[in-house]
């Protein structure tokens, strides 16, 4: 059987994909993920959230093991990306009766990307209930965590959050917090790679859900919180943007030049006892990186000149870096060259604004003695800027 009761008539309906290696054609699950759906039972019966596009017949199968398809009420759309809502049409052509619930940004992505017909949409706003019959629906709009129309829903009698994607992490084993030993770093990821662009809208939310006494967190993806104080904190934490002394140092290297001034900057930081995690974009897993990128207090950026620009590689991650908004403050920029160089010019320039930019070298082949000098005392002024905080 696929489902279980985690509190009193409400189950975990979900699916475990537990083969997924890729999500959004851009991050890597090296151990799967999941698809949460919940199924409420009061008088009337509701689900929440679906269930990727390929696993309606076990979503299915799940609901009518315990109620049945045709006799659910409602279905509450927290989020209306293909994971969490691919399986709409599929259960509304099962069942004919079955509402969907979403905010007004909601409904109109339901219908473009669903095809549900407007009478079959019931618009929430934020703070609306729904009474099932022994059990209370309240919703909370959150928008933009991760897309306009997101929002979370919360069960009062069993004070439990259903949150969707935020608090969510990318792992298809376990189904509670305690079951996982390295959820955090999970949880870690998922915030870099999902959430962490959106942290004024985060915050929102964060202020918002002090309103509600939550005992659970129950995500769309990863395990069931039990304990929801542990990853609120952390979420606290990465959303004030809170760094450590530690720095990730991010490079490309074709022939060993740049690499090897990589390696002398994490050996000076860490003999100035900084953390430093080091990334050759060659072969880097971008979860990990992204992870390393959340609470990082620095970042070093090293790329030789390709074809008057920077290697490609180097730009790529420029362009994610940006984008993801880390809270990284300072950034040490390194390079090689053949003949012209304007690699280190164009990170230079590519860089977010946010960061500033302490000291930048380009050398040509090799670093020499007094290149290597130089990197050094990049390297320990860079130490003393990450400690002074
Ligand atoms: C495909 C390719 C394109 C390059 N384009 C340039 C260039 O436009 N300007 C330049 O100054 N050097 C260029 N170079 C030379 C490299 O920047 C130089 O060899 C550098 O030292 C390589 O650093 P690495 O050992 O870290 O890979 C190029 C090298 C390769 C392999
Ligand atoms: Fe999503
Ligand atoms: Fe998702």
């Amino acid at each position: 059987m696929g489902f279980f009761e985690f509190s009193k008539n409400v189950y975990w309906v979900g699916v475990k994909d537990w083969s997924r290696r890729m999500f959004d054609a851009l991050i890597p699950l090296p151990r799967g993920t999941s698809y949460n759906s919940y199924l409420i039972v009061g008088e009337k019966k509701l689900l929440v959230d679906t269930v990727n596009p390929g696993f309606e017949d076990e979503l299915k199968k799940n609901v009518d093991a315990i109620v049945g398809l045709e006799n659910l009420d409602y279905l509450v759309m927290n989020h209306a990306e293909p994971d969490h809502a691919g399986a709409i049409p599929y259960l509304m052509s099962l069942n004919g009766k079955l509402k969907i619930l979403a905010t007004l940004k909601g409904a109109k992505i339901a219908q473009t990307y669903y095809n549900v017909p407007y009478d079959r949409i019931i618009v929430v706003e934020d703070g609306d209930g729904l009474e099932l019959g022994g059990k209370t629906l309240k919703f909370i709009e959150a928008p933009m965590l991760h897309w306009p129309e997101t929002m979370f829903t919360y069960l009062r009698e069993d004070n439990i959050l259903f949150s969707c994607d935020f608090f969510g992490a990318h792992l298809a084993e376990g189904f509670f917090d305690d079951e996982v030993e390295d959820l955090p770093v999970f949880a870690q990821k998922y915030f870099g790679e999902i959430m962490m662009p959106f942290k004024v809208m985060g915050r929102a939310a964060l202020e918002k859900l002090k309103n509600f006494e939550i005992k659970v967190i129950a995500p769309s993806h990863g395990p069931i919180y039990k304990n929801p104080n542990k990853i609120l904190n952390l979420y606290r934490s990465w959303i004030e943007g809170f760094t450590r002394e530690k720095v990730v140092i991010v490079y490309v290297s074709m022939w060993g030049s740049t690499e090897n001034m990589a390696h002398i900057m994490s050996k000076t930081l860490m003999s100035e006892g900084v953390y430093v995690v080091e990334y050759n974009l060659s072969y880097a897993d971008l979860g990990d990186l992204i992870k390393d990128l959340v609470d990082a207090r620095a970042i070093v950026l090293a790329a030789p000149t390709v074809l008057n620009g920077a290697h490609p590689l180097m730009v790529y991650f420029l362009y994610l870096f940006n984008a993801l908004r880390p809270p990284t403050k300072y950034c040490i920029i390194l390079g090689s060259f053949g003949w012209a160089g304007g690699g280190v010019k164009r990170i230079k320039d590519a860089v977010s604004a946010n960061v500033e930019v302490l000291d930048v070298l380009e050398v040509n082949g090799r670093a020499n003695e007094t290149e290597i000098a130089k990197i050094v005392e990049f390297g320990r002024r860079l130490a003393k800027k990450v400690k002074e905080i």
